[in-house]
């Protein structure tokens, strides 16, 4: 039941080509796959195939066309084993199975959404459509059959290109599809039914014409135009930088309505939640417009990243995914602001991996074993992944990481490969050794790094005391010293960037120190006058770093340093020390002071007509609850963190007043909406001064006229947030609510923020509020996306709603798991995890939460899914 990577081995069987042909039906859909295998050099005759199933039932099995005996196959539903094969020769097996795409809730394998046919198989979903050898390291080019209801199925769409399709007999159609690209069964798909499209075309840098399809619900063909663009600059953009070109004629975007995840790298075919496709300016907000860039980008760059070449196995999975996070971070950096999009992927970062690598969830960036492989799309494969990509693009420098990525794609295109084939391209390409720089594949947990820095005037030395430690995480008690590499600046104290004469200590490349051992002193000679140190500048390693700064040092870095992300790092690490101390301060019964020095800092950032607004913006926008509570680390009340978070907003609100109102003046757009970076940066400066103001009101007036004003989406969802949160019980409120309502009625993904916003309003009246929202019409428990818009809204990212002391919503919450497991096991699991931390908070909290983590675990029947988290959040 639990897969080791040590036991990886080769199948004894290679398969050489696929041949599949689909009788579409919604409720008995007939698949015929033909596979022509041969023995692999070596293996003894007598072992037999053994293929992967998952609820199937076999209907029909020809090997080269002849009948197998019974006595010649088992089968059991979850494999089919055929023996007697063919020593030497290739042979052909033809295998017959009947599925339900109708009964699928679990959206895996081949399903129905809104009368669509439609395929995941990421990671093991193949083998509920067909028995296969269902592993990443079996690549065959496949041809593709679907025959169906001509008129229900005027779209029939798989993998490579279109061979051809014709009337097939009495009102039925067939389409053929090849690909001739080896592939993985998981990067199959097959989409059917009756769907717009909105068409475009690009041609490559060796002029070759793609055509380019986006296929869209009838009506929404208009809502694909934006993500058509971000296609076009996402090809254009591979071939700049990373010298990729796309290797078919066609490439097809399908936007689907239920989906488990973001979007699916479907050879030629991808598959998106329609979350990710659909925007215009009426329904989707800025962030909206950037994740569909981002997003449609992340796909496409998986077509070298991934399908060209692929995982050996399941272990290897950042090899895909963080290489192709990170590619999709460049783009998103070269398309908009870089500072301000570094600053966001931190954020993310910190807000949703390192609590896993701070918990019972946490596993090294390439896990050594697994029990659901489903549970390992997570933040520390994608998001950590990438961190660790771009630490070997800081170590060698852009133009060694660009050798190292030439290298790979020539040496692996067309194999399936592992995370040392990948580190070896960097060292075989540049010399270097990367042996301990590949512990942060190894080692789960965030590094600590402490340090201090002491100035010696007489000697013009500046001595910086760096020590490393990487906390015991399950399984990984003890470990090793890691390859850090961190980017640095002295900046004196006029400002400048002082360069020192000399450094010594360790290695020191650029702007970069790498700290190698567990203790490790620099000494900077040459520095005249006393310096501050700002260290880990970009955030070059995903660390956490205890460095007690003055304030007015952070604040000398905030104005100084000639990185922006620096620069907002420092304003966080100066609002973090105020959050924490007056989250101590409400829980001992003190009153809550903040610092002048961090409220001048802000608004003079704020006030900085030097900087972009989306920067300002960000240097506003204050550490979230969560962030405060990971900051303090154990025995949390979420209360206590959000009566003190509101206290210092209310205090810098007050201070800030004047510049808050001249920021909505000086902010606001004339004209049409544009989503571009520029445009979107002043949005959120001119809504962050708006939800400041409305801490120092106090009614509800300026934000109803707001919401009423809004002519955009971002606009209106964020006045409509602060209303709902700020203000829950005022009529305004519920005018507004039930205005958005009406008005979107017919737009899911909009009635989806609908719910969100009033599942994280704050408080211990959320419970009974989401409760009524599940009764509401609108809510569709099979609907991944309206399942986490209300009951993931709510455990994520409502602390005060879900954490209330008595417990009621943790037991909510596992009835709920309880309920979503036997239809979708996957969306159930992936819920859960926002238990995740319960070992921080304070002790009654964490009984009640103890008990309900209990309560799912006992429970008869769960899925592996559901089976696996719960067990490991108990695990002490
Ligand atoms: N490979 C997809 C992506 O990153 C995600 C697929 C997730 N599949 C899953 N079973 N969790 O774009
Ligand atoms: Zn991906």
């Amino acid at each position: 039941q639990i897969v080791h990577l040590a036991d990886y081995r080769p199948t004894d069987f290679v398969l050489e080509r696929v041949d599949l042909t689909f009788e579409l039906d919604p409720t008995n859909t007939k698949v015929e796959s033909r596979l022509i295998f041969h023995r692999r050099e070596g293996v003894d005759a007598s072992v037999p195939l053994v293929l992967d199933g998952d609820e199937l039932t076999l209907s029909g099995l020809l090997l080269d066309q002849r009948e197998v005996p019974a006595s010649q196959y088992d089968e059991t539903g979850e494999s089919l084993t055929v023996r007697d094969l063919p020593a030497e020769t290739p042979f052909e097996l033809t295998i017959t199975t009947f599925i339900n795409p109708e009964a699928n809730t679990q959206l895996m394998g081949l399903y129905r959404t809104n009368g669509i046919y439609c395929t995941q198989c990421e990671a093991e979903g193949f083998r509920r459509i067909s028995y296969f050898p269902d592993r990443p390291d079996v690549l065959a080019p496949y041809t593709i059959t679907i025959i169906g209801d001509k008129a229900a199925n005027p779209v029939m769409l798989s993998n490579g290109n279109f061979l051809g399709g014709a009337g097939y007999d009495e009102g039925r159609a067939f389409a053929a599809w090849f690909d001739p690209h080896p592939k993985p069964s998981y990067l199959f798909a097959l989409v059917a039914g009756d769907l717009g499209v909105v068409e475009d075309t690009f041609e490559t840098m060796s002029g070759n014409e793609v055509t380019l399809k986006i296929y869209v619900e009838h009506g929404k063909e208009a809502r694909a135009a934006y993500a058509m663009d971000a296609l076009k600059r996402s090809m254009k953009w591979d071939e700049e930088r990373f010298g990729r070109e796309y290797d078919l004629n066609i490439f097809q975007i399908v936007a689907v309505s239920d989906f488990n995840m973001g979007a699916m790298e479907n050879k030629g075919l991808n598959v998106f939640n329609d979350k990710y496709v659909l925007a215009d300016p009426e329904t989707a907000t800025d962030q909206d417009y950037a994740n569909i860039e981002a997003i449609i980008a992340h796909e496409y760059f998986h077509n070298w990243t991934g399908n060209r070449i692929t995982c050996r196995d399941w272990f290897q999975l950042c090899l895909k995914e963080g290489l192709t996070v990170y590619r999709d971070h460049e783009f998103s950096a070269d398309m908009r602001s870089r500072a301000v999009k570094r600053i966001a992927e931190v954020r993310h970062l910190k807000s949703e991996q390192f609590p896993d690598d701070a918990g019972p969830l946490a596993h090294p960036v390439r896990p050594t074993k697994y029990r659901e492989i489903n549970n390992f799309y997570t933040t520390t494969v994608y998001e950590k992944g990438s961190e660790v990509t771009r630490m070997i693009a800081t170590l060698l420098g852009a133009d060694h990481f660009k050798s190292g990525m030439d290298l790979y794609f020539e040496r692996h295109d067309g194999q399936a490969v592992t995370v040392e084939d990948f580190v070896k391209c960097f060292e075989d390409a540049t010399g270097r050794d990367l042996t301990q720089f590949s512990l942060w594949y190894h080692q789960a947990g965030t590094p600590l790094v402490t340090a201090s820095g002491s100035y010696d005037q007489t000697n013009a030395t500046f001595t910086l005391s760096l020590e490393q430690m990487i906390p015991a995480t399950p399984a990984q008690p003890n470990k090793e010293p890691m390859h850090i590499p961190l980017s640095f600046a002295l900046i004196s104290d006029t400002g400048s960037i002082a360069a020192p004469a000399e450094v010594k200590g360790g290695e020191v490349t650029g702007d970069v120190l790498h700290l190698t051992t567990r203790n490790q002193i620099f000494t900077f000679s040459g520095i005249s006058s006393r310096p501050v140190l700002s260290l880990n500048r970009s955030f070059s390693a995903p660390i956490n770093l205890h460095f007690d700064q003055a304030p007015a040092d952070l604040a000398h870095i905030a104005r100084h340093d000639t990185d922006l992300f620096a620069r907002w790092q420092a304003l966080t690490d100066l609002a973090i020390g105020n959050l924490t101390q007056a989250a101590r301060d409400v829980r001992e019964g003190k009153a809550v002071t903040c610092d002048p020095v961090l409220t001048s800092a802000l608004l003079e950032a704020a006030g900085d007509e030097t900087l972009e607004p989306a920067f300002r913006a960000q240097a506003l926008t204050l550490p979230s609850e969560a962030d405060i509570a990971r900051e303090l680390g154990s025995n949390n009340d979420p209360d206590a963190i959000h009566a003190a978070r509101q206290a210092v907003l209310t205090a810098i609100a007050k201070a800030g007043e004047e510049t808050f109102l001249h920021l909505i003046g000086e902010m606001a757009i004339s004209g049409p909406y544009l989503p571009d970076a520029a445009s979107a940066g002043k949005r959120s400066l001119r809504n962050i001064a708006l939800s400041y103001l409305t801490y120092a009101e106090e009614t509800p007036a300026r934000l109803a006229a707001a919401f009423a004003d809004a002519d955009n989406m971002t606009d209106m969802a964020q006045a409509l947030t602060l209303l709902a949160h700020r203000f829950p019980d005022k009529a305004e409120t519920s005018d507004a609510l039930a205005t958005f309502q009406a008005r979107f009625d017919n737009n899911a993904l909009v009635i989806d923020k609908w719910f969100s916003i009033q599942a994280m309003i704050p408080g211990a009246g959320a419970l009974a509020r989401i409760k009524a929202l599940m009764d509401h019409p609108r809510f569709v428990a099979n609907n991944p996306n309206r399942v986490r818009s209300l009951i993931g809204a709510f455990a994520f990212s409502n602390p005060t709603g879900f954490n209330r002391p008595d417990g009621e919503a943790y037991r909510f919450l596992a009835e709920q798991i309880l309920a979503i497991d036997p239809k979708n096991p996957q969306l159930a699991a992936r819920i859960l995890t926002s238990m995740r931390s319960w070992r921080s908070l304070e002790p009654q909290r964490a009984d009640h939460a103890h008990a309900a983590l209990m309560t799912i675990e006992r429970a008869p029947g769960l899925s592996a899914d559901v089976r696996d988290i719960v067990e490991r959040m108990l695990k002490s």
